[in-house]
């Protein structure tokens, strides 16, 4: 079996509430899996849940409610946001189901026989919050520890560590041999910058039972469970193992029979894109390539890295209130806007700041002005003055529409899904130009333009359609409703449908509806 296009978000902890920041990420990754389809390729796109550890324990014991029902209330709320966002995910990875366990444990197995873990005692400092020991380097300047670890207590314990160290030469060469693993650049290098003037210490790779039981017990070791990064990382395998990978199965000596889906035998691993933020950057992209080496398992091939969104210039937070709902959003404006406006306002990349004036203003002038106008008023003037007929074809617009296309498709592959875009709104307002430069409707009242409108027609149309083919992997729903009102059947979910031309005279279109209804503006104050 070929292999699949492999692309990952990082899995949420499944206690919190679905936010702005997990919406973004998990869009970006659906645009780029899409992306790939368009192109051909089969894709596999995975997300999910994160479920151990001990926030995840402490909150259930919170709610009053056993930490495995507290999770599976939550999942469901997590998929169907999944499923709110349009993604096209292929599984819906949960760290606490048996196939995953299985996986995890087997990975520590492996490592322990061949000695890559070492059991060790240690005293020292650890946060709650963020469940991991500190050095000294961690400190404030002053001494003091940073509210970002929460409460810190001094711990004496024995715990399994990962040997890391070893393993910083061969990375350093991997990533700079390699530019495309971390990207953008200045987290490439950032990581390099860390590798190079840092000592790797050894990872803790278990935490005592006593002190936590919310985890996957250490195969070799009942008094201990996995460290919540070790069991989280390894979801990025453990689906393609269930899914019957064999890069994955022969790697850790599993077999395809003890999976559901095993027999499936999909070709999976390596991940081609792991899309993160910027917070997780070190664990994507020190931790999880040692790991994986160390297993004898190839590296993913890109780690994408995003910024972080703030709300009308401050950081999200439910205290004070400063947060963007983004279901309440796609309820009043529509999924694809919500899609457009994160896609279109922020590269991947750089931190990006929502403001509603900013959503409401792109929505009036880029949806609903820009390519709802052209759609509607290009489709109308077709039926009004041809019957909705098309006419012959006409090459006026085609090296223009045939640029947009090649441009978009370069964008798409690098994963400029903002550049992507902007390209296709340049042809989007070439062609609302053409409207006004042409004026169809000056030209409809005299019979002798009549083949010039013609034409003109013509070349609306055939644009109109190559841009909902543009549009598919950024706004679905209002790619899939252009090709309906041309009268065009299936999803146009293949790149190659964009090629000029595809319209052929007499074809009869639909019923032209608005795409993006224009929103009263004053009535949101
Ligand atoms: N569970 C870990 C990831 C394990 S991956 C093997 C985790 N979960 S999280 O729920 O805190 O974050 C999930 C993703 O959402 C991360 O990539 C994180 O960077 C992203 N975001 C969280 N808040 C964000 C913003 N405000 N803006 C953009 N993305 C943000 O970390």
């Amino acid at each position: 079996m070929s292999k699949r296009f492999y692309i990952t978000t990082a899995i949420d902890y499944v206690n919190g509430e679905p936010h702005l920041g997990h919406a973004y990420e998990k869009i970006i990754t659906d645009v780029i899996a899409r992306a790939h389809v368009a192109m051909g390729e089969e894709v596999f796109f995975l997300t999910g849940l994160d479920e151990h550890g001990q926030k995840v324990e402490q909150t259930a014991v919170r709610a009053g409610k056993p930490t495995q029902q507290f999770c599976d209330e939550l999942a469901a709320t997590w998929q169907a946001f999944a499923k709110k966002l349009g993604l096209i995910n292929a599984d819906f990875v949960r760290t606490t189901s048996e196939q995953h366990k299985r996986v995890v444990q087997t990975v520590l197995s492996r490592l322990n026989d061949a000695g890559q873990f070492e059991r060790r005692h240690h005293k020292g400092w650890y946060s709650t919050k963020e469940e991991t020991f500190l050095t000294d380097k961690d400190r404030n300047e002053d001494g003091t520890w940073d509210a970002k670890w929460g409460e810190v207590i001094e711990l004496e314990e024995d715990n399994f560590y990962f040997f890391l160290g070893k393993h910083q030469q061969w990375l350093i060469d991997h990533i700079e041999a390699n530019p495309d693993f971390v990207q953008p650049d200045y987290r490439r290098n950032e990581v390099l910058g860390f590798l190079k003037n840092n000592d790797l210490a050894d990872l803790c790779s278990s935490r005592p039972k006593e002190r936590l039981s919310w985890g996957i017990p250490f195969p070799f070791d009942e008094n201990y469970v996995t460290y919540v990064w070790f069991d989280a990382l390894t979801n990025y395998i453990s689906i393609p193992a269930a899914h019957g990978d064999s890069c994955v199965l022969d790697g850790l000596g599993l077999k395809a029979a003890d999976f559901d889906k095993g027999a499936e035998g999909l070709s999976l691993w390596p991940a081609d894109v792991h899309v993160i933020g910027k917070d997780i950057l070190r664990f994507h992209t020190v931790y999880w390539p040692i790991m994986l080496k160390a297993m004898g398992l190839p590296l993913p091939k890109q780690v994408l890295v995003h910024g972080w969104w703030q709300k009308a210039g401050e950081k999200m937070s439910k205290t004070t209130g400063n947060v963007v709902e983004p279901i309440a959003v796609i309820d009043e404006w529509g999924l694809d806007a919500f899609r457009f406006y994160v896609v279109k306002e922020l590269d991947i990349g750089p931190d990006g700041n929502w403001t509603d004036d900013g959503f409401a203003s792109r929505y009036s002038a880029e949806l609903a002005n820009g390519l709802g106008n052209l759609v509607n008023r290009s489709l109308k003037m077709l039926g009004r003055y041809r019957d909705g007929k098309v006419p012959a074809r006409n090459d006026e617009l085609a090296k223009e529409v045939e640029a947009a296309v090649a441009e978009t498709v370069e964008h798409l592959k690098s994963a400029k899904l903002q550049a992507g875009l902007q390209t296709i709104w340049r042809l989007i307002d070439r062609a609302n130009q053409y409207v006004d430069q042409t004026a169809p409707f000056k030209l409809a009242k005299d019979p002798e333009q009549s083949s010039r409108l013609d034409e003109v027609l013509y070349n609306l149309a055939e644009t109109v359609r190559g841009l909902a083919v543009l549009l598919w992997p950024y706004l679905p729903d209002a790619s899939t409703k252009i090709y309906r009102q041309l009268g065009l059947g299936g999803e146009p979910n293949r790149l190659s449908l964009a090629n000029w031309g595809g319209l052929t005279e007499g074809h009869q279109i639909g019923e032209p509806e608005p795409l993006f209804p224009r929103k009263d503006l004053a009535k949101k104050d």
